[in-house]
Parts: C-alpha cells; sequence; structure tokens
C-alpha cells in the first residue's frame, strides 16, 4: 500500500474575519501536492515522495516554508527544515539558515552526505553554497512584510491586536501556523517524514523550532512517519512527533496516537499544535487543536484533503 499525507500547518490563532476566505484554495494546494507526491512514489521511494511534497510547498508564498516564510524580529528570513528516513534510522536537518529556498533539500543533504544530524546558520548556509544548493535567495514575500508590520504594530501599542504584551502571547497572536510537512509509506513498507517552516513571525534571529529538531517536528521509524505544525517550543520540549509515534508502537491508531499527544501538549504547555501520522499498514491520522489544521492525503484508490477541526 502506498501513502502520502501533507499538511498545510494549523492556525494557532483565531482567524481574522474575512481570513477564511483562502481556505478552500488552500486544501486545492494541498490535494494537488499529495496527488504529484504520490506519483513519486511509483517510481521511488517515501524519502524521495516526502522531500518533493515539502519542495513543493517550500516555493508556494501561500505557505509558511521556503518563499514566503515568516519574517524574523530584523524583517529577516531564517528556515527551519527536517527529514527522517524510517527505514535507516537516519534523519537531516538545518536550522535558522537563510538564502535557502528548499532547506528541506539541504535537510537531505546534510543527512546523506554529512555524519551529522542538524546543522544551523551560516554553517548550514555555507553547506548550501557548496552544493549548490542555494545560499543567496531572496525569500521575502510581500505579503509576509506586512503581516510582520501588523504583528509590530501590536507588538508596540496599536493594530488589532491592541497594545503591549509579553512575549509568549505573541507568539500566539502572530504566530500564523503554514509550517508544511509531508509523511508517505511506499510500496516497499518505507516510511519517511519531512517538514519545513519560516517559524514565527517576531522571532528571534536564530531561534530554531521544532521543524528543524528529530524527534519534535519531524519522526519516522518502521512503526510510523510523524510531521508536526504548531508552536514549536511546546512540540520541543513534548518530544511530539517522537511521542506519536511511540503511541502507535503501543498499538494506538495513529489518529488516537496524535491525540493522545496534543492532550499532552496541551496539558502541559497551553499551546495548539497539529499532527499528521502514516502507520506501517498505511492507516492515516490527522488531528489537532488549534483553529484548524490543513491537510491532504492520497493512496492508489485516490485523493481527498479538508480542513481537521477549528470548526
Ligand atoms: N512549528 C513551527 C515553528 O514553531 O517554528
Amino acid at each position: 500500500m502506498r501513502v502520502v499525507v501533507v499538511h498545510g500547518g494549523v492556525r494557532i490563532s483565531r482567524p481574522r474575519p474575512g481570513g477564511r476566505s483562502r481556505d478552500g484554495e488552500i486544501v486545492d494546494k494541498l490535494m494537488d501536492v499529495a496527488e504529484r507526491a504520490r506519483r513519486v512514489l511509483l517510481a521511488g521511494s517515501a524519502l524521495d515522495a516526502v522531500e518533493e511534497a515539502v519542495r513543493i510547498m517550500e516555493e508556494d508564498p501561500t505557505f509558511n516554508a521556503g518563499y514566503g516564510s515568516a519574517l524574523n524580529l530584523v524583517g529577516e528570513v531564517e528556515v527551519d527544515a527536517s527529514i527522517m528516513d524510517g527505514s535507516t534510522m537516519r534523519a537531516g536537518a538545518v536550522g535558522a539558515v537563510r538564502g535557502v529556498l528548499h532547506p528541506v533539500t539541504l535537510a537531505r543533504a546534510v543527512m546523506e552526505r554529512t555524519p551529522h544530524v542538524l546543522l544551523v546558520g551560516e554553517g548550514a548556509r555555507e553547506f548550501a553554497r557548496k552544493l549548490g544548493l542555494g545560499g543567496d535567495e531572496d525569500l521575502v514575500h510581500e505579503s509576509r512584510v506586512s503581516a510582520r508590520r501588523e504583528a509590530l504594530r501590536g507588538a508596540l501599542g496599536g493594530g488589532s491586536a491592541g497594545g503591549t504584551m509579553p512575549a509568549r502571547d505573541l507568539i500566539g497572536i502572530y504566530g500564523v501556523g503554514e509550517t508544511v510537512g509531508a509523511v508517505a509509506l511506499d510500496g516497499e513498507g518505507r516510511l519517511a517524514a519531512a517538514t519545513s517552516t519560516g517559524g514565527l513571525t517576531l522571532k528571534l534571529p536564530g531561534r530554531v523550532g521544532d521543524s528543524a529538531v528529530v524527534g519534535a517536528g519531524t519522526y519516522a521509524d518502521g512503526r510510523a512517519a510523524c510531521s508536526g505544525t504548531g508552536v514549536g517550543e511546546a512540540a520541543i520540549v513534548e518530544a511530539g512527533a517522537f511521542r506519536v509515534v511511540e503511541a502507535v508502537g503501543r498499538g494506538l491508531h495513529p489518529r488516537r496516537a496524535a491525540e493522545e499527544v496534543l492532550d499532552i501538549i496541551r496539558r502541559e504547555t497551553g499551546r495548539e499544535f497539529g499532527f499528521i501520522v502514516v502507520d506501517r499498514s498505511g492507516r492515516v491520522g490527522v488531528a489537532q487543536m488549534g483553529y484548524g489544521l490543513f491537510w491532504a492525503s492520497a493512496t492508489d484508490e485516490g485523493v481527498e484533503g479538508g480542513i481537521e477541526g477549528g470548526g
């Protein structure tokens, strides 16, 4: 059985009036991504499929990844990504890297071409330059410039968020989600997962979230593959994606496994989060505790997609 599941991020704040107007378009885009990744599965591996799915979304400014990434406090793009091959238990990741449109491919290069798992900052950028994987691309999209301006107005006392507030609350208000991810099971029974993001608007320069942390935002082994989205700090301290896979290993359905970990994250951190999961039998789980998780899946039987939760 072959399965690809993709997500376009969980909303971690309530959509503003009119803010749902693009929902249908986003779901359509994700269904297209899932179908294109499924075609990769016909000839390639689960690893190839999740990389391809994430690459497509990194090029689309609709999503907070690659081109279209959220801007940090000083108006720059610093991206995070990770990828894991559950059939070999190998993983690669990059954090807070500038000028790279496809950090997921850079993460795969870390996995396949170095003895390391995680490269960050200027070191990751220089590695990208050496491999011809970018390092000097302009990833700032105009929609993110205005989003950051509005976020700053809120932080400084104006804007719709209304007033100065602690940095922790700013994350909840202005972290728009839209991180992207993919999980897949190929015809050989191999599982893989990948995640990519621009992170949170107004994050501090150098901040690295769960999408670059194997076991937090991304995890895969022989039992299941999982990608997460939400406020990354919560998934890091709770080892979110790893715990979901562990719960599948205890016999839970992937959806139930994701819900169990989301309950823990909510209870212990108060944060919104979401997961997509596929297990070695091809069973799919999509679950969130936020304001809606955009997802789509493709199998040999067809493609489906939607917004999980968030009413
Ligand atoms: N989950 C994306 C981030 O926190 O950066």
